[in-house]
Parts: C-alpha cells; sequence; structure tokens
C-alpha cells in the first residue's frame, strides 16, 4: 500500500498529473504513511506558508518527539538569526485550536536588559542560563468560546507551546517550557516586563539558543498508563 500511494505520487509529480498527485497525497496522509518520511516530504503540496516552516532539514516527525528534550543551559555568544524565529513562530501558529480559534500571542524577548529583567522575577524561566532569546506564549483570554471553552485557551496555547519546541529541537536549537500560569507571583512579574495588556495572559516563558548541555532525551514510554476498549 504505502509503496504503491509513493509510486503513484512519483509518476504523478513526473508526468504532471496534479489533481490525481494531490488525491494520492490526501491519501496518504489520511493512511499515516508519510509519517516518518522526513518533514520535507511531508509539507511538500501545501501552502507556501506551511512550506517555510520546514525547510527539508528537519528530523522525521517521530524522531524529532522521541530526542526532543528540555535544554536549559545556552551558548549567550551565539545569536539565533530572525528567520530562524520566524520559523519557530510558524511552527507555533500551526498548532491546532478550539474552533481555530489561534488566540495565541508571542512576545519574542531578545532585548538583554528585558531578558535580565525576566530572569531576576523568574529563576525557574532559566532565561539567565545563557538564552539571547525567549518567546512568552500568551493566550487571548476573550477567545469568544463562552462557559468551559473559556478556558480553551490554555489547550490552544499548550498546543502552540509544543509546536515551538519541537521546531526549536528540529532547528537544532534547544529549549525548555517554563511556567508561569496559573502562578499569580510569575503571571505579575511577567505581565509587568512586558506590558501585557489586560485580556492577555502569559502561559509560559521559553527561553532559547544554541545549547550548551546536551542532556539525553527520556524514554518515557509506560505500557501501564494505556488502557484499551475500557479503563
Ligand atoms: C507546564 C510546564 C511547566 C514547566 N515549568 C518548568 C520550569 O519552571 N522550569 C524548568 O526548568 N522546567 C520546567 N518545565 C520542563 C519540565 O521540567 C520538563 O519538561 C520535564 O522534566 C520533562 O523533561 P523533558 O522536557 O526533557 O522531556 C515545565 C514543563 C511544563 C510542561
Amino acid at each position: 500500500m504505502k509503496n504503491l500511494i509513493l509510486l503513484a505520487v512519483a509518476l504523478c509529480s513526473l508526468v504532471g498529473c496534479e489533481k490525481a498527485e494531490n488525491t494520492a497525497r490526501s491519501v496518504a496522509r489520511k493512511t499515516g504513511d508519510l509519517v516518518g518520511k522526513g518533514a520535507g516530504e511531508f509539507f511538500s503540496g501545501v501552502g507556501d506558508g506551511v512550506r517555510s516552516v520546514a525547510d527539508g532539514s528537519v528530523p522525521d516527525v517521530l524522531s524529532a518527539i522521541a530526542s526532543r528534550k528540555s535544554v536549559r543551559k545556552f551558548d549567550s555568544l551565539k545569536k539565533v538569526d530572525e528567520v530562524v524565529v520566524e520559523k519557530i513562530l510558524r511552527a507555533g501558529m500551526a498548532a491546532p485550536s478550539a474552533m481555530d480559534r489561534r488566540p495565541w500571542a508571542f512576545v519574542v524577548v531578545r532585548d538583554p536588559q528585558q531578558l535580565a529583567r525576566l530572569a531576576e522575577k523568574l529563576p525557574n524561566s532559566r532565561v539567565g542560563n545563557g538564552a539571547p532569546l525567549a518567546i512568552v506564549v500568551c493566550g487571548n483570554l476573550d477567545n469568544g468560546l463562552s462557559g468551559r471553552g473559556k478556558e480553551y485557551w490554555i489547550h490552544d496555547c499548550s498546543a502552540a507551546s509544543m509546536n515551538v519546541l519541537l521546531a526549536v529541537h528540529g532547528l537544532g536549537l534547544g529549549a525548555v517550557w517554563t511556567g508561569v500560569y496559573p502562578n499569580e507571583d510569575r503571571v505579575a512579574a511577567v505581565r509587568e516586563i512586558l506590558s501585557i495588556p489586560d485580556g492577555y495572559m502569559p502561559l509560559n516563558v521559553i527561553p532559547i539558543g544554541y545549547p550548551a548541555e546536551s542532556p539525553a532525551a527520556k524514554d518515557k514510554w509506560d505500557p501501564a498508563k494505556v488502557h484499551t476498549d475500557r479503563w
């Protein structure tokens, strides 16, 4: 099946059979046959905005997920290019969100004085460990969803944050998710330092940089946490 789909994609690419190629790709995506392929291949055939998230050199998605780990020490001399930062932000914004509301905003902190303020007030954030950059993921509390839906910003921004972590890893950098919300003291400090307006809530601070440590990724597989058909 897998080989047939890939053959169909290749043949259609050769003869310029665009519709059939798209169909073959769509089948391949639905059946998961492109999982495990290079991200460049997975992302080809979709829009420009998506293509520019993946440059074809990132590890395949399952390897990337398995090998990601929190990095808490950074090379302060190695700056992170603006183009790279945009790729990371694009990955964050590619996340799923409830009713596609995308209730997120990202504060990119590069100013050394601002980073020093964050490091001082939030030692847990590891920003002080040489990070040349931090991204603060903020939720829009007025996401247009009512009742219990109001809380969906947390889910949505968490999905965006995970995409940020994976993109960082795929691009050869390191990062760690450090918690802000719901710790009131941290929320107040971040809000004040970064002038975050009412109606937005900082969820986390993600220091990013080239790693100055190489912790091992953890094997967290635990079959005892899996239930089949019933708990
Ligand atoms: C909601 C959340 C809050 C976290 N807060 C912190 C933090 O304040 N400081 C920190 O160093 N790591 C923090 N982490 C990172 C976790 O400690 C880390 O993900 C965990 O130990 C697993 O390690 P791994 O990311 O290398 O797999 C946080 C992670 C999450 C998801």
